[in-house]
């Protein structure tokens, strides 16, 4: 009858009890993919939490979201009216905006645009990992640079510069030096942006944080300045390349945008903002994951120098050291990938997704959730599944391998880091590229090493990414490779 169908709908998710005005935003902790996953435990897979003024539907484990964004694509691929989400690439991009039939096509318009550029024929394929090698060799002598004289270096920012000069190149056919002022300046601040985007972010559910001086809002005011200045960096070379452009050479992505944005015979109802949006959010979605996910492998590098040694073992008996690694060594190089996988799984660096929201009432678990509520996409515990993973707190990239020493692929497939469904990363093809070859040449060329004063801990901050604590190496270089020949 109505009444115990209305009740039925009405009933509220399992979840922790929450306290006026906050919620439970003091008890998120330092690590609230860690909190969310405990209260898996106790409320179960799908669970609600309040924090300030949204009630906010958490998704643990590879059940729940499977069904969520795989069997309910539609309904979990919004993006919620976050104050912050509206000060990222100028309010144009595709990444924070929610979800609508424009944004369905501006998504394909990107999506395709990557692929054009990176591996859509052997020629850009090529050309891609040309660039992706050129930025390595230049790591390498940076590294080389900061470590001479036995010094030890915080490798942090020239990861950066590396992953932004490869996306740049991608977006402009441009790359900047590690010393360029204006990049370096940028990049420093961008380095800040996962902070206040992340999950769990306090100015996005207590808007009135801002009206009066404390810690979230002068972090939301330094966050508002990058995206500004980061955004008029970016339009600034698009604006460039609209003056400069010509419709019979596309000269790189940039143009490519301009091409089917502004001079299409169709009509997409974007416009000249959203060709900035664009490669505004492909650059900031570009550089602060890969250069995170080299800054765990490195770390990760001098805590396991048996690991290390191994991998350079390997790379050793199949590149030789008569030439570089490139790409097509890969499938020769299964402990790499394995390395690069358990890398992923056991920091589960992008612990949570961006959050998501609904865009209508749906029913998961037969629990009903109504359209619009915000939802957080907890990864970090898929990936730290006892039953799935042995020990999944060591850290053994060996795991990956069957017995003839081959990649086992279903369970790489198993390790969740992109997310799934109409929200899934569009950049991971690009990102796995360049994180292989990047570390492959690294450690073909150079031993790292920890600074013996430091006691090498695994700690990080919280934000959309994970980010290691500061820590210093120092890069030995393994020999002229080219002396074979
Ligand atoms: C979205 C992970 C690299 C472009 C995402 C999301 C995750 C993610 C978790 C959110 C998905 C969701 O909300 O459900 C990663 C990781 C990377 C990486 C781990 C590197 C290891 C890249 C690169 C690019 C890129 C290199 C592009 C150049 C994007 C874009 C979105 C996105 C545009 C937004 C998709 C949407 O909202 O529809 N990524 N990403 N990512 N990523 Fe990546």
């Amino acid at each position: 009858c109505f009444w115990v169908k209305n009740l039925t709908l009405k009933k509220r998710l399992p979840g922790p009890f929450a306290w006026p005005l906050v919620g439970n935003a003091m008890q998120l902790g330092q690590m609230p993919h860690i909190t969310f996953s405990k209260l898996a435990k106790r409320y179960g897979d799908v669970y609600q939490i309040r924090l300030g003024s949204s009630d906010i539907v958490v998704l643990n484990g590879e059940s729940a979201i499977r069904k969520a964004l795989l069997q309910h694509s539609t309904e979990f691929a919004g993006r919620p009216n976050f104050v912050s989400f509206q000060s990222v690439s100028g309010g144009t991009g595709m990444t924070f905006i929610n979800y609508s039939k424009q944004w369905k096509m501006h998504r394909k318009i990107a999506q395709s645009t990557i692929r054009a550029f990176s591996s859509a024929n052997s020629q850009t394929k090529k050309s891609f990992e040309k660039h992706i090698a050129a930025e390595a060799q230049e790591l390498i002598e940076t590294f080389l640079r900061l470590s001479s004289n036995n010094q030890y270096f915080n490798p942090s920012h020239e990861l950066t510069v590396t992953a932004a000069n490869i996306i740049c190149a991608l977006c402009f056919g441009k790359r900047y030096g590690h010393d360029d002022f204006e990049f370096r300046t940028i990049l420093t601040k961008v380095n800040k942006f996962g902070e206040t985007v992340g999950a769990g972010s306090l100015v996005d559910v207590m808007p009135w944080l801002q009206s009066f001086p404390n810690p979230v809002r002068s972090i939301f005011q330094s966050f508002k300045e990058l995206n500004k200045d980061f955004f008029t960096f970016v339009k600034g070379k698009v604006v460039e390349h609209r003056q400069s452009y010509d419709p019979e050479v596309t000269r790189d992505m940039s143009d490519a945008f301009i091409g089917v944005i502004e001079h299409a015979d169709t009509e997409t109802g974007l416009t000249e903002a959203h060709t900035e949006g664009t490669v505004s959010d492909l650059i900031g979605a570009g550089l602060d994951t890969v250069s995170t996910a080299l800054h765990w492998m490195l770390l990760l590098l001098v805590k396991y120098p048996s690991i290390q040694t191994k991998l350079q073992e390997q790379i050793d008996k199949v590149v030789g050291r008569g030439r570089l690694p490139s790409i097509d060594d890969k499938s020769n190089l299964a402990y790499l990938d394995a390395f690069i996988y358990e890398t992923m799984r056991y920091t589960s660096f992008v612990p949570v997704t961006i959050p998501h929201s609904t865009t209508s009432d749906v029913t998961i678990e037969g629990l009903h959730i109504p359209k619009d509520t915000v939802v957080f996409i907890n990864q970090w515990p898929v990936n730290h599944n006892p039953q799935k993973w042995q020990d999944p707190h060591i850290f053994n990239p060996s795991r990956f391998l069957d017995e003839t020493g081959a990649l086992d692929k279903d369970l790489t497939n198993s390790v969740m880091i992109f997310s799934i469904g109409k929200r899934r990363c569009i950049g991971d093809q690009i990102a796995k590229v360049e994180v292989f070859l990047i570390t492959a040449m690294l450690i073909h060329q150079l031993t790292f090493e920890n600074d013996p004063s430091q006691d090498l801990s695994l700690n990080c901050s919280y934000g959309l990414t994970l980010k290691p604590f500061d820590y210093k190496i120092s890069a030995k270089p393994r020999g002229s490779v080219f002396n074979e020949e």
